[in-house]
């Protein structure tokens, strides 16, 4: 599969602040490869459905440009733009996905696999930290709803 270029990567991880790692134990350059090898590019225009609620989860999304909508039960709950990203619960749960996203503006996203999420957050205990505290963050929003 194609490798996006380590530019591209290190542009991406700027706009990303998920994906920056805060913990300097000298494996930046080990994490950059493997986000490098593991992100690929992917385009929605707007009303594209990129993720249905219920549907079972393959990937999570990474917003380089654009603006999507969540929308749970068909109602609008949430709006992600550029350096945001989402589809991550049903991978960290192992649920069926939340709710529904679709692309409210052209969207250039990354789409990480589930496997690869899986490996990355096994090889780095400070990346599952911390999306684990994002999707506790965002179910307790979405148990309060
Ligand atoms: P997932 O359940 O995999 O697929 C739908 C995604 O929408 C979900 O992951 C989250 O990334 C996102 N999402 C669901 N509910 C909310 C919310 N209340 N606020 C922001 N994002 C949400």
């Amino acid at each position: 599969r194609r490798e996006i270029s380590s530019i591209t990567c290190k542009q991406l991880i700027e706009k990303v602040p998920f994906l920056k790692r805060e913990i300097r134990d000298g494996r930046d350059g080990l994490y950059l490869g493997k986000i490098a090898t593991a992100l690929i590019p992917a385009t929605f225009i707007p009303g594209d459905r990129i993720i249905c609620q219920g549907e079972q989860a393959t990937h999570m999304f990474f917003i380089l440009n654009g603006k999507v909508d969540v929308l749970v039960n068909g109602n609008v709950v949430a709006t992600i733009c550029d350096g945001g990203f989402f589809g991550e619960v049903a991978l960290v749960a192992n649920i069926p996905r939340t709710a529904t996203v679709i692309a409210a503006t052209p969207c250039n996203l990354y789409t990480l696999s589930s496997a690869d999420f899986n490996s990355i957050i096994v090889e780095f205990e400070d990346m599952r930290e911390r999306i684990d505290k994002i999707y506790e963050e965002r179910m307790a929003k979405v148990r309060l709803e």
